[in-house]
């Protein structure tokens, strides 16, 4: 009897039901009306004195043992089945975290930063919201100049009528702040984002992003000028990456130029990125206008300096092969995924 309870509490112990009828067939074997514990209760029944009084105890504490177990299985099955009613299986592996990914806008502004940063350049920044001051007439806007029509500039009306308000169309308006509020030598990069009025398509939206670069000090040259954007395009888009400069015209520099490097693509040879010019345009620059320098209260007979601006699609369209510029806000995860870094 002793050798059939042991050989039963090590069963029962081990016992672990997969559903609830593996359950109801563990029940009916041990603890049903025809079932091995009644089994050892008959047996029981014909043992001598000696042995009823060691076994009357044992069994019972077996059978309590039996019951026990089976009330705790049938708990934890119903608690299952409870949870499966809602739908989750808590056995089930968990959901992985989805690594994000920077912006490839943010990842490129940030290496000009780098780039500039080793420079000494430092990083400045203004607001959106901006006045005909600052983003105009300080920087040398005739009044009449096509660039504040209403076509190109989002204005924002005040409750007087008056809308001398609007969001930046440049991020040239943070030079004038910075020169405004301080005194030379300046030597930094202001990036931020720009607002036009422009319809959306691949090569045009209403807001785009701007890195402005301003150095003015004392006998600054074009010659710096040129040295440092060379210098930034070669550490960008790698040495040997060619520059030239073509004379233009912006209201806030004389003289002004802009700038080309040797297409990134086709490396010079011709594709349909560079036109088949094999040159691709990426910024605008130039010695700061006098009058603008004057405007911010810098005396311009003792301070020269130049000034840049380039737009940060364009630099990132001409490092990753972007051709469509609404993939940049879109934020479709396909498209994002491509930039996935170890920086989380
Ligand atoms: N503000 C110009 C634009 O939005 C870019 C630019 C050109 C900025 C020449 C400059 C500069 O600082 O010197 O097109």
């Amino acid at each position: 009897m002793q050798e059939k309870i042991d050989q039963y509490t090590a069963d029962i112990l081990a016992f672990s039901p997969a559903n609830a009828d593996e359950l109801e067939a563990f029940r009916i074997k041990y603890l049903g009306t025809k079932g091995l514990i009644k089994d050892l209760f008959e047996e029981f029944k014909t043992v001598g004195p000696e042995e009823k009084r060691v076994f009357g105890k044992v069994l019972n504490q077996f059978k309590q043992m039996a019951e026990g177990k089976y009330a705790e299985l049938k708990e934890s099955l119903d608690s299952g089945a409870k949870t499966q009613d809602l739908g989750l299986d808590l056995t089930l592996p968990g959901d992985g975290f989805e690594v994000g990914s920077r912006h490839p806008l943010s990842l490129v502004r940030n290496e000009i930063i780098d780039i500039f940063k080793r420079l000494g350049f430092v990083v400045a920044e203004g607001p959106e919201i901006e006045d005909d001051w600052h983003n105009f007439s300080a920087l040398n806007f005739p009044q009449e100049h096509p660039a504040r029509d209403m076509q190109d500039t989002f204005f924002i009306r005040k409750g007087d009528g008056s809308d001398d308000i609007a969001l930046r169309t440049h991020t040239s308006s943070v030079q004038v702040r910075m020169m405004e509020n301080g005194k030379p030598p300046f030597r930094a990069i202001m990036p931020g984002r720009v607002y036009r009025n422009e319809a959306i398509s691949a090569r045009a939206h209403c807001f785009f992003h701007q890195v402005e670069g301003l150095y003015v000090d004392e006998n600054v040259s074009f010659a710096d000028l040129k040295q440092t954007l060379f210098h930034f395009v070669q550490e960008l888009y790698g040495e040997g990456t060619k520059v030239r400069f073509r004379p233009s015209y912006f209201p806030f520099t004389e003289p002004s130029a802009e700038m080309d490097i040797s297409c990134t693509i086709c490396k010079g040879d011709g594709c349909n990125m560079c036109k088949y010019t094999g040159w691709v345009e990426i910024l605008g620059c130039g010695m700061v206008d006098p009058n603008v320098l004057e405007n911010c209260g810098i005396d311009s007979k003792k301070y020269t300096g130049f000034a840049f601006g380039m737009g940060i699609e364009r630099i990132t369209n001409l490092k990753y092969v972007i051709r469509d510029l609404r993939l940049f806000s879109e934020n479709d995860v396909r498209f994002l995924k491509q930039f996935q870094t170890d920086i989380i």
